[in-house]
């Protein structure tokens, strides 16, 4: 089995997480209240869905990286529309996770049922939607078109990799080059823009926006590794959604790319398992076992960490401030996480 070396010591991902949101807690209080406001609505019943959303919680790491990826090129995070483009990317962030979970039949998110299983796909489809206009509105304040141009893209490349996704789903022999298209396209721009629109609203100069919006396309790409390997390692209960799950949906992630490659007569068990949509025939156990012994959950751990250190490198660029030091230490901690 390969070992693998972190750069930097590893820290207990919840003390890393408290250290890390500590620096901006006002910031990140201020834009609760921005969402609460933005979730509500005179029209009741979209009030009460988007309560019953914004009221579940997550890690609102998306805003985060936002705040501080302004301090850390200049900006002062505190106000009010730097907050507001925080919010935004959370209430885009919360409308792709109503679609997903329509997409992917789950049931739970973020440790309650999740939209579609309690209300229906109608009622998620439809929150989906107007948490995205909503969002497009309240960035509209800004006046950006630059700004807009970054949102409207990459909604658009979320939307490519689901879709893109989709016709991968069942199949046992996916590549990794089409593994990487989809993962940038649905999880990795979105961190991106994140840092890009923090690193422009602090009036940066263009080559630390540059290194930002790099940044979040390396950290985005880490965290949906660590997503991945959650799924085969994590328990239900600390996760807050399901795992084993990705098979169970047809999905083979980069682990079990890995092996079908090694193996390829495991194909046969992975399409059964697809198939009867549980692992009757061949237990979770025994299949994460089987990627132990291989070393392929090392393997992707250590490609996350090889985009986690390319992401750290690129802030090198950036002068050295508590924030910057912040954003250091998010990859090692998105792939030590444990929800
Ligand atoms: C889940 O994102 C969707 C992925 C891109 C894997 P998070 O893990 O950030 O979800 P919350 O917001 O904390 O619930
Ligand atoms: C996440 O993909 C990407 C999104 C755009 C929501 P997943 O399907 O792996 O996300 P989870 O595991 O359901 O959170
Ligand atoms: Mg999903
Ligand atoms: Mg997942």
């Amino acid at each position: 089995m390969q070992t693998f070396a972190p750069i930097r010591e590893k820290l207990n991902p919840n003390i890393a997480a408290k250290k890390i949101f500590s620096l901006i807690k006002p910031e990140m209080a201020l834009v609760e209240a921005e969402f609460e406001r933005q979730a509500g609505s005179n029209i009741q019943v979209i009030n009460y869905l988007g309560d019953y959303l914004r009221a579940s919680g997550g890690k609102r790491i998306r805003p985060a990286l936002l705040l501080l990826s302004n301090y850390a090129a200049g900006g002062a995070a505190s106000s009010e529309n730097v907050v507001r483009l925080a919010t935004v990317m959370e209430m885009l962030h919360t409308a792709t996770l109503v679609h997903d979970d329509i997409i992917d039949n789950a049931d739970t998110r973020r440790s309650r049922a999740s939209v579609n299983a309690r209300f229906g796909n109608q009622s998620a489809v439809l929150i989906g939607d107007w948490l995205y206009m909503s969002a497009f509105e309240t960035s509209l304040k800004e006046r950006s078109l630059e700004i807009l141009d970054i949102l409207t893209r990459l909604t658009r490349k979320m939307t490519e990799g689901e879709l893109i996704q989709l016709t991968t789903l069942g199949k046992s022999a996916i590549l990794e080059t089409e593994y990487f298209d989809i993962l940038e396209r649905k999880t990795a721009y979105l961190f991106s823009a994140c840092c890009e629109i923090g690193a422009i609203l602090g009036n940066a100069p263009n080559d630390w926006q540059i290194a930002l919006r790099n940044f979040g396309m390396n950290l985005g790409t880490a965290f949906q590794l660590a997503d991945d390997l959650l799924d085969f390692t994590a328990e239900e209960e600390v996760l807050g959604k399901a795992s084993g799950a990705d098979l169970l949906e047809g999905k083979l992630t980069l682990p079990l790319i890995l092996l079908v490659k090694k193996e390829p007569p495991i194909k046969a068990e992975l399409e059964r398992i697809i198939h009867d949509g549980d692992y009757r025939s061949y237990s979770r156990q025994r299949l994460l076992e089987k990627l132990e012994t291989r070393g392929l959950l090392e393997e992707t751990r250590q490609m996350a960490y090889s985009f986690a250190n390319r992401a750290i490198k690129n802030l090198e660029l950036l002068p050295k401030s508590e924030y910057r030091s912040a954003l250091e230490e998010i990859p090692n901690y998105m792939i030590e996480r444990n929800s």
